[in-house]
């Protein structure tokens, strides 16, 4: 039983599939978003430190560059809604609120370019943004242009007061302007979101480098399990059109937050890197514990994620209600794979003990494999394709699981 996402990749390359050529996004974005965290705190009189301005994204501007997060990868800063005026200026450009951003978005750009970080920023196909302020439609160019001018990396084009019928149009007209800038922005899309699953999937491929298909995620556990039991139950559908260069995006990491355990932030950085997910922090880097700052960093999960094939991972099995990934991933002895296997508990009652082998994923290697359990490293160890691997694992927890085919060398 191959991968079926591999099996399609060593059939075809994938590359049948014509997709936006900007050279972005070849792995999943990663980097910093300040919806679910901050919101739209506007109110900086009464919420100086957490309110939606310059100091605020300066401030983690710093934390990304001095704390680890971007010699982990973590590179785009990325503002969301609630940073522009709630007119454009005389001349119809976008502006950024006077008071929260007194020296402007150019400047605010600069300063992150400094500190070797990529800026992204938020608006919205609609007349308006879904926090009420201008929208694009009516000025894709001149605001593609303003972008670029900007120094914008990374643009996140929500879906709010917009017909759905002609967005796939409608945002493929403002993925030429930006292309016609000649400055490489990641674009991200939200129609599917908005479409659901009548949203045209090949036309994001073509247009977008990462998407978002589902709703908003909430500070909750509740929030992350349903959106992932969403994609699981489109995952064969949904998989097919992840790959470098355009990804599926099931929302922010919320790891650090109020909402997740410690076990469930490591059952949220598995999930996410399982599914070859968009690693998009949304968390006060000022305050974050050292116990979520790690599991944000962990090396090993990161490179999970950005593994060069870039195959999302599949659900492969339920066991008592713990959920069950695999994902290929680099390196290969010949045409054997490595493999990530992800384990999450969805259960919410008592830990249970797992027995799995190998051979039951599929994975064939004669010589064995070596296992690194990736948050909880140990000496490696050589296991055979029967041999039976148990552990426990917590009600919410997670375990995440590399093996890499005896004979590799392990992949950098
Ligand atoms: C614009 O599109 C062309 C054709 O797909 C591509 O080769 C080029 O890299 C794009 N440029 C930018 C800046 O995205
Ligand atoms: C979906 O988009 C593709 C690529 O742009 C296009 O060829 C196809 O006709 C579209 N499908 C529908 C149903 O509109």
């Amino acid at each position: 039983m191959l991968h079926p996402i591999l099996a399609l990749f060593l059939l075809c390359g994938l590359s049948t599939v014509s997709s936006l050529d900007n050279g972005l996004a070849l792995t999943p974005p990663m980097g910093w978003m300040h919806w679910e965290r901050f919101r739209c705190i506007i109110d900086c009189d009464n919420y100086p430190d957490d309110c939606i301005s310059e100091q605020l994204f300066r401030a983690m501007a710093d934390r990304l560059a001095e704390d680890g997060y971007l010699e982990a990868g973590y590179e785009y800063l990325i503002i969301d809604d609630c940073w522009l005026a709630t007119e454009r200026d005389s001349e119809g450009r976008l502006q950024p609120d006077p008071d929260r951003f007194p020296n402007g978005i150019k400047a605010l750009a600069d300063y992150v370019h400094d500190k070797g970080l990529k800026f992204g920023i938020y608006e919205d196909y609609g007349t308006n943004t879904c926090g009420g302020y201008p929208g694009i439609l009516g000025h894709l160019e001149t605001d593609a242009n303003t972008f670029a001018e900007w120094g914008v990396d990374y643009l996140k084009l929500d879906g709010c007061y917009a017909a759905t019928e002609g967005m796939e149009e409608g945002y493929a007209e403002m993925g030429m302007y930006l292309n016609q800038t000649g400055r490489p922005i990641v674009y991200s899309c939200s129609f599917p979101a908005y479409k659901g699953l009548d949203a045209n999937y090949t036309a994001a491929v073509e247009i977008c480098n990462l998407w978002r298909n589902y709703g908003d995620i909430q500070d909750s556990w509740g929030s992350v399990k349903s959106i992932v039991n969403w994609f699981v139950d489109n995952q064969g559908y949904l998989s097919q059109f992840a790959g470098p260069g355009h990804w599926n995006d099931p929302d922010m990491l919320i790891i650090g937050d109020y909402g997740l355990s410690y076990d469930e932030s490591i059952s949220q950085m598995t999930m996410w890197t399982m599914m070859a997910s968009p690693l998009i922090m949304s968390v006060d880097l000022r305050t974050i514990e050292p116990e979520f700052r790690d599991i944000l960093l962990n090396k090993d999960a990161i490179r999970i994620n950005q593994d060069p094939l870039g195959i999302p991972g599949l659900l492969a099995k339920k066991i008592n209600n713990v959920y069950v990934w695999t994902k290929p991933i680099l390196p290969q002895v010949g045409d054997k794979y490595s493999y990530a296997i992800g384990f999450v508990s969805f259960r919410e009652d008592n830990p249970i003990q797992i027995e799995v082998t190998l051979d039951s994923f599929g994975l064939d290697n004669a010589d064995g494999y070596t296992l690194n359990n990736v948050f909880d490293p140990t000496d490696p160890v050589t296991v055979s394709v029967t041999d039976p691997i148990t552990f426990f694992i917590d009600p919410s927890g997670g375990v995440l699981l590399e093996v890499n085919p005896v004979g590799s060398k392990k992949f950098q």
